[in-house]
């Protein structure tokens, strides 16, 4: 999609400084500014599990897309993430055990519909990718570190996925927290899912959504006096 018709792009493009004139090749902190990769981060949206069907990547632009999620910040170089795919048949045998595991783990017994759901659940997509965080104690580098550079490899994921021509949701639902479902998947004790990233391709166009006002949620760090010995600066919007 050109730039240009990006619908109300050049409204937030001049509210915010964003450059969106032609500095292709442009040096910008010394390297050439990629106009398409901002065109990615400005316009990405998810596009609901329901609304995502074949085709998928295949198992080459698959590659590319979990080596990009591999790529990601990760302090010490721990690889505190691991990554479980879901394609083809093995989603609705998974979606099968999903089933029997929700039956266990719920009190109320379930609807032959709501079995349904969740034997279909994992094939709403035609591929699945599953990113098991391995954040542990380790010297050094605090878990929660750990844990937001298993965020970012779901992110990575998400994004490449979009770059490779895909759309992709993000998603917990109950069976990211199901412990039946940690113990199919084989999660160790320290072990819990960040996330399923479903990638296919859009059965319709996700319409956009409000994003936050840069105003509310960022300001200019200024030095001031200490307020109450606190020996942190103000800071002003
Ligand atoms: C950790 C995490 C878990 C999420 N889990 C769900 C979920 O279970 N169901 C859902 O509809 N959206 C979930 N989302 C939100 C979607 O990924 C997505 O952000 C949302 O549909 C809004 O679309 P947008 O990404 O275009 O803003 C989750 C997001 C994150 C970061």
């Amino acid at each position: 999609m050109a730039l240009e018709r990006i619908q109300g792009l050049h409204d937030f493009a001049g509210r915010y400084n964003v450059p969106l004139s032609d500095h292709h090749g442009a040096a910008h902190g010394g390297l050439a500014m990629n106009r398409k990769a901002l065109e990615l981060l400005l316009t990405r949206r998810s596009v609901l599990a329901n609304n995502l069907g074949p085709p998928g990547p295949d198992g080459e632009a698959l590659a590319v897309i979990l080596k990009a999620a591999a790529r990601v910040p990760d302090h010490k170089k721990l690889i505190p993430w691991r990554f479980i795919v879901f394609a083809g048949a093995a989603r609705t045998r998974f979606g099968k055990l999903l089933a029997a595991i929700a039956h266990l783990e719920e009190a109320e017994p379930m609807t032959a519909g709501r079995l349904e759901t969740e034997a279909r659940r994992f094939e709403r997509a035609p591929v699945i990718v599953g990113v098991v965080s391995k954040a542990a104690a380790r010297p050094g580098v605090p878990e929660w570190e750990q844990i937001l550079s298993a965020g970012a490899a779901c992110q990575n994921l998400v994004l490449a996925a979009n770059a490779s021509g895909f759309a992709s949701q993000w998603i917990t639902e109950w069976y990211a927290y199901s412990p039946g479902v940690h113990a199919a998947l084989g999660l160790g004790a320290s072990e819990r899912m960040a996330g399923f990233i479903y990638i296919g391709t859009p059965t319709e166009a996700p319409t956009e959504r409000d994003r936050p006002d840069l105003g509310t949620i960022v300001e200019h760090w200024r030095p001031g006096p200490p307020a109450n010995g606190d020996p942190a600066g103000r800071s002003e919007t």
